[in-house]
């Protein structure tokens, strides 16, 4: 990846059709969690389906440099030795969580509430982001913190000696902030509330739960209240980690405007916290369908059959729906793009402080291929030219972020001309096996 590496510019033209299976690999948010709660458990959690990229690497790196030993038995097959809460060593080196705003932000929280000194930094991206969301409840716990100007990494967290049990209303809808929180409230004694106006991702609570830690969450009429209690002994499990709808979204929003495509798209968590995009999608006309329809592991989970959709219309998404979907809007307005008339995207302000400015990056990119985006502060509206009209023909900047790379890389499935990016790296962070898997359905792809 590029934090590591040269830039990869690289290429998308139009192709044939797009057909076959699409097996995309594991939930990054799940992967990154099953490391991080692994590490404060017990003994040995092991852990199938692992996404092995390297935003998930990091994380495991980091595991280690704590005092846990994280294991790699090959093919998604993961152990993790845990050092129980409250066990964490001090880190002799500083934690470089790379491009993730996850790894970084969750490790924060579960270090947070242990008396030692971590210093943490990223690559350029992850160097530009906001700390002080999660910094902050932290401080809450007894934890300090001295970063750059404007609560940057690189950044030192000194964890509280004598935690405090906090209650905390998360500000932004973030799951990272309230995953903090929880994380930190694992070795603080009493009860951790987080209450959060917004419902977003849960995959902290149902794995703490799975953990065996005593958490419960209440929907009010202020939202959801989670309660957990205090220094549990969290018990090491088995976790088989879905596969990742955020990575589906590519191939499935790709086989939507190439024509005669159809692709299936199998085992995708269907996690309401998660599935925002293919209800839009559904709902402007896509002929999307959810096929073989059962539970794993307590999470709804589908394979996901999907065959190009001439006429796709241009919606409103509902606001409320938006963190249910926060990181394909970049793919969604991609969508818009080959649908007829108006997308319209409110209450997205969140995807301003991504691992780019999502709004940004993709707005440029999609005015430069010849379609009508306008924005503001926190909605965006694309004006769909049908399918077969959208020029394409440019090259794009990724940002230092996957999701815009491959969006990009995705629109120049179906343009007119072929679409560039300028670095395709960054894939490697979520979707380490996008080049096959999207050149194995039909799709020319080229590194320049
Ligand atoms: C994530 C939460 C979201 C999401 C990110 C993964 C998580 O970020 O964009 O890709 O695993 O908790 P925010 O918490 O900033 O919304």
């Amino acid at each position: 990846m590029s934090s590591h590496g040269d830039p990869i510019p690289m290429t998308s033209s139009a192709c044939g059709s797009l057909s076959g299976t699409a097996d995309v690999p594991g939930d990054k948010s799940i992967s990154h969690r099953s490391l991080i709660l692994g590490a404060m458990a017990v003994g040995e959690t092991t852990i199938t389906g692992l996404l092995e990229g390297q935003d998930v690497l990091d994380t495991g790196r980091a595991m280690q440099a704590f005092g846990a030993e994280v294991i790699n038995h090959g093919g998604g097959s993961w152990s993790v030795h845990g050092v129980g809460v409250g066990g964490f060593a001090e880190p002799d080196q500083v934690i470089d969580c790379g491009n993730s705003g996850t790894g970084v932000r969750l490790i924060m929280g579960a270090m947070a509430t242990s008396p030692i000194s971590v210093t943490f930094t990223g690559d350029a991206s992850l160097n530009g982001r906001p700390m002080a969301r999660v910094t902050d409840p932290l401080a809450l716990f007894g934890c300090e913190a001295v970063g750059r100007s404007g609560g940057r990494l690189p950044m030192t967290l000194v964890g509280a000696a004598d935690p405090v049990p906090v209650e905390y209303t998360v500000p932004v809808p973030s799951a990272q902030v309230k995953s903090a929180v929880l994380l930190a409230g694992l070795n603080a004694p009493g009860q951790t509330v987080v209450i959060e106006a917004e419902a977003t991702r849960d995959h902290t609570e149902r794995m703490l739960a799975g953990f065996g830690a005593e958490i419960s969450t209440e929907v009010t009429d202020a939202g959801r209240v989670i309660t957990l209690k205090g220094q549990p002994e969290l018990k090491p499990l088995h976790i088989d980690v879905p596969r990742d709808p955020s990575s589906a979204a590519f191939p499935v929003c790709a086989a939507l405007i190439v024509p005669g495509s159809d692709v299936l798209v199998p085992n995708i968590g269907l996690n309401p916290t998660r599935a925002g995009l293919f209800t839009t999608l559904r709902e402007m006309g896509a002929d999307l369908v959810y096929e073989n329809e059962r539970e794993e592991g307590g999470e709804p989970v589908a394979d996901l059959r999907v065959r190009f959709s001439p006429d796709l219309v241009g919606i409103e998404v509902p606001a409320e729906r938006a963190a249910s979907m926060i990181d394909e809007y970049p793919v969604l307005s991609v969508v818009a793009s080959f649908a007829k008339g108006q997308t319209h995207m409110p209450g997205v302000k969140e995807l301003r402080v991504k691992e780019s400015d999502r709004i940004d990056a993709m707005a440029t990119g999609l005015r430069a291929a010849g379609v009508t985006v306008e924005d503001g502060p926190d909605w965006w509206t694309v004006t769909g030219l049908g399918h077969g009209n959208v020029p394409g023909g440019v090259t794009c900047a990724s940002h230092l972020d996957h999701r815009i790379a491959m969006s990009f890389l995705v629109m120049g499935m179906a343009t007119q001309k072929p679409m560039s990016v300028d670095d395709g790296g960054p894939i490697a962070t979520s979707f380490p096996i996008f080049e096959p898997l999207m050149g194995g359905l039909g799709a020319q792809l080229r590194r320049d």
